[in-house]
């Protein structure tokens, strides 16, 4: 795990942002692995001011990593709304070359199956993480199966609570999701970790310096051969 340490969110944005510029431009067709959360919004800003000074994602395929069930294209916290508001609706990238699971299946098993076989297609050059504050990856939860692949998600109090201000209400807040896996995760050719603010600073330390346990899944990554985590100074408070 390489570890960098910048002083703030802009900082931390535009140091994840150099990754995601060499990969695309020595590649092209380059495949990316994209994350939702407030982490990963400075470097899509990054990624957007990269387009609008000449930058071209047209080429680009994504897997994103996880979908709220129940919610889909037209409900504004789905993830697909979030990507399309935050990232997809202001660079050249094709929406046809863009992937979810999709949270309004019929049956959440084939889906499952769906987007596993897709995965395997689909090796990211890179996986964008935030991570939870209690150690989740995607939405992959303490507990969770190492070799877990595309699974639906019973959602933590805690993290629904972590959620809840994207929402009126708590009771507004899914109560399950679907995520690619940790395996799924793991498979890709490198990883970018993005994490800012105290209130991760825990999972952060047990992610860089705990054992390697399925208690914090972000653990897991210490065994990633090419796993950088850019942090700011409040997440790195506890190192
Ligand atoms: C959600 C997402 C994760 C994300 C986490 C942290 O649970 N499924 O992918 O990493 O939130 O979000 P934030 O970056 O807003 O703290």
């Amino acid at each position: 795990m390489q570890v960098i340490v910048k002083s703030n969110y802009d900082d931390v944005s535009s140091e994840a942002y150099k990754l995601i510029v060499k990969i695309v431009e020595a590649n092209p067709n380059a495949i990316l692995g994209l994350a939702t959360g407030s982490s990963p919004i400075g470097l899509y800003n990054n990624m957007i001011d990269g387009y609008k000074k000449g930058m071209s994602y047209k080429e680009i395929r994504t897997v994103n990593l996880d979908e709220y069930i129940g919610l889909g294209k037209n409900d504004s916290q789905s993830y697909i709304t979030f990507m399309k508001e935050n990232l997809f609706s202001h660079i050249d990238i094709n929406l046809d070359n863009v992937n979810l699971p999709n949270g309004l299946c019929k049956n959440q098993e084939e889906e499952c199956q769906r987007y596993t076989a897709l995965l395997a297609t689909m090796q990211q050059d890179i996986q964008i993480l935030g991570i939870g504050s209690n150690g989740h990856i995607g939405f992959n939860e303490p507990g969770t199966a190492i070799d877990s692949t595309t699974n639906i998600v019973k959602l933590k109090e805690s993290t629904r609570l972590d959620n809840q201000r994207f929402f009126s209400s708590l009771a507004d807040v899914p109560t399950h999701a679907i995520t690619m896996g940790i395996k799924n995760i793991m498979m890709a050719k490198s990883i970018l970790v993005v994490a800012t603010g105290k209130n991760k600073a825990e999972a952060v330390y047990k992610m860089i310096k705990g054992p390697v346990s399925i208690d914090c899944p972000a653990s897991i990554l210490q065994l990633h051969n090419n796993c950088t985590v850019i942090i700011d100074t409040d997440a790195a408070s506890k190192l």
